[in-house]
């Protein structure tokens, strides 16, 4: 007999958990690096714009296609897409996307999210209080990593056990399924994020002037960095594809991950207040406490030329490198390290555990297999695919995972979806649909947004991204040449998991007509 579906014990559960599966390092660590290297005030424009026509839409296409397709028992894409025209054979396989992409980013991610549970406790044992310079920090950071031995590791033994607790710890919530696990997670540790997040904002906005040599590098002149509005940036292209890539990878649209979530909602439970809460807490989390955080105090510390460069360095330097580096110089900074590692583990791990379950939702509702086997299963496949991560994080294939999973890929599906919502299913449908049980009614001009606009952004964009990047990226112009052969076996490790994804549909739908 197929087991019964799980379902989430209260609003409030499925709220924090959506804005937990967004508020991520994306918040914390993405957006800060990426507001500075496109200008600090040119980003916000384009970025509050991809917000309402793109982001907001997308959340909702996402919380009504999930619940419409949870209607008919499916949680994930294949079976979600194929609920709206059943006719059509095709259509299940785009929604491989939507199982695929989670799995991808999901790989690394839980990596990274290790490395914040370790400093965390680094911090908490004084192991990397001490350290001021950046150069210390950096060096600690490659030793852990074990990209090379020196002073502070000789072995990758560290970063190894961390990774195995981390794994261990979203293995164990998922196992325990929607509302015993998830849910009860993101309600404990959403309110404790926020915490952290708002002591830690306190902290940096009442620094004042902390380089007396630099009075122009103090707290105003931090936030005016990012505020100061630029609006000759809105003419550069490259501005207006990263500003829409972060509004999906913050919200987690184009995932596939609140499809999922959504389709454990009930027929009549709303989904417009919903979603619109669960992005404004991922919104505010991020432009007020994660713009009040990193971008100030690194720009009270390092001034207004030497946070670009360490902006562009990457957002593992900035998370990694500049903000204990910044904390150490302070009173209490063991406290201080544990309250931003935490916050980023805390992060991290409501964000985690919402990129595994479509995968375990799938082998659930399309094999009527049980949730411990389903969780066995993924737990052996996702840990076997993590080991490259782990062995050939110097090689590049963290960055070339990031690209297809975390970035290409959200665009293709978020585009696929809304044509389907607005244009298969119609929009007349889908406007029904969307108010099914709403308790907050959609103003009737993003009926037009939603038609025209919102599809229409995510053409031009991908038309942009196919004219500009396209090319250099398929033969990997900015890759290493010793490191070629690492980013070419990745790709071929990709294409390999699409298509088994592809077959498990094709035999789950198979079995179903037996
Ligand atoms: N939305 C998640 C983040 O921002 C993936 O990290």
């Amino acid at each position: 007999m197929k087991p019964l579906r799980d379902t989430w014990r209260s609003r409030l559960g499925i709220i924090m958990a959506v804005a937990g599966s967004a508020l991520g390092l994306g918040n914390f660590l993405r957006f800060p690096a990426k507001a500075v290297t496109n200008g600090g005030g040119a980003f916000m424009i384009p970025y509050l714009v991809s917000l309402f026509l793109l982001g907001i839409p997308l959340m909702w296409i996402e919380w009504t296609l999930g619940r419409y397709g949870g209607g008919f028992g499916h949680g994930t894409a294949p079976g979600i897409f194929h609920s709206i025209r059943k006719k059509n054979r095709f259509l299940k396989y785009f929604g491989v996307i939507g199982i695929f992409g989670p799995l991808v980013i999901f790989i690394y991610y839980s990596y990274i999210e290790s490395w914040t549970l370790a400093y965390s406790f680094f911090s908490m044992t004084k192991k990397i209080s001490g350290l001021t310079d950046t150069v210390s920090l950096k060096t600690f950071l490659s030793g852990f990593q074990g990209l090379e031995t020196n002073q502070y590791f000789d072995t990758i033994g560290y970063a190894y056990f961390f990774f195995l607790l981390t794994f261990a710890l979203n293995i164990g919530v998922i196992y325990y399924g929607i509302r015993g696990g998830i849910e009860r997670l993101c309600k404990i540790a959403m309110p404790l994020l926020f915490l952290f997040a708002i002591i830690l904002c306190i902290r940096v906005l009442t620094l004042g002037t902390p380089n007396p040599a630099f009075p122009d590098w103090n707290v105003n002149n931090g936030l005016g960095f990012m505020w100061n509005p630029d609006f000759t940036a809105l003419k550069s292209a490259k501005v207006w594809l990263e500003a829409a890539g972060q509004i999906f990878f913050t919200l987690s649209v184009g995932i596939g991950v609140i499809l999922t979530y959504a389709s454990y909602l009930s027929k009549g439970d709303d989904v417009t207040l919903s979603g619109l809460t669960a992005s404004s807490l991922n919104e505010m989390a991020e432009v007020i406490l994660g713009g009040s955080i990193v971008i100030p105090a690194a720009f009270m510390f390092f001034g207004p030329v030497e946070i670009q460069n360490i902006a562009q360095s990457g957002i593992f330097n900035l998370g990694f490198v500049t903000i204990p580096s910044v904390l150490n110089r302070l009173p209490l900074s063991e406290i201080l390290g544990f309250f931003w590692f935490g916050l980023l583990f805390l992060a991290g791990i409501t964000s985690s555990v919402s990129l595994a379950q479509p995968a375990i939702s799938f082998l659930e509702d399309e094999f009527d297999i049980t949730r411990k086997k389903a969780v066995t299963i993924f737990g052996i496949v996702s840990f076997i695919l993590c080991q490259p991560v782990i062995f050939f994080l110097k090689n590049g294939v963290v960055d070339e995972l990031d690209f297809w999973g975390g970035t290409f890929f959200l665009v293709i599906f978020a585009t696929i979806e809304t044509i389907l919502f607005v244009w298969v299913f119609g929009m007349e449908n889908a406007w029904k649909e969307i108010h099914h049980g709403a308790d907050l009614e959609i103003p009737k001009f993003y009926k037009f947004i939603i038609k025209f606009v919102t599809p229409g952004f995510l053409i031009v964009i991908l038309l942009m991204w196919f004219v500009q990047e396209w090319w250099p990226i398929i033969i990997m112009k900015n890759v290493a040449p010793a490191n070629r052969i690492f980013v070419l076996g990745t790709r071929a490790g990709l294409f390999l998991l699409f298509a088994t994804l592809a077959i498990l549909v094709k035999l789950a739908w198979k079995r179903k007509q037996l």
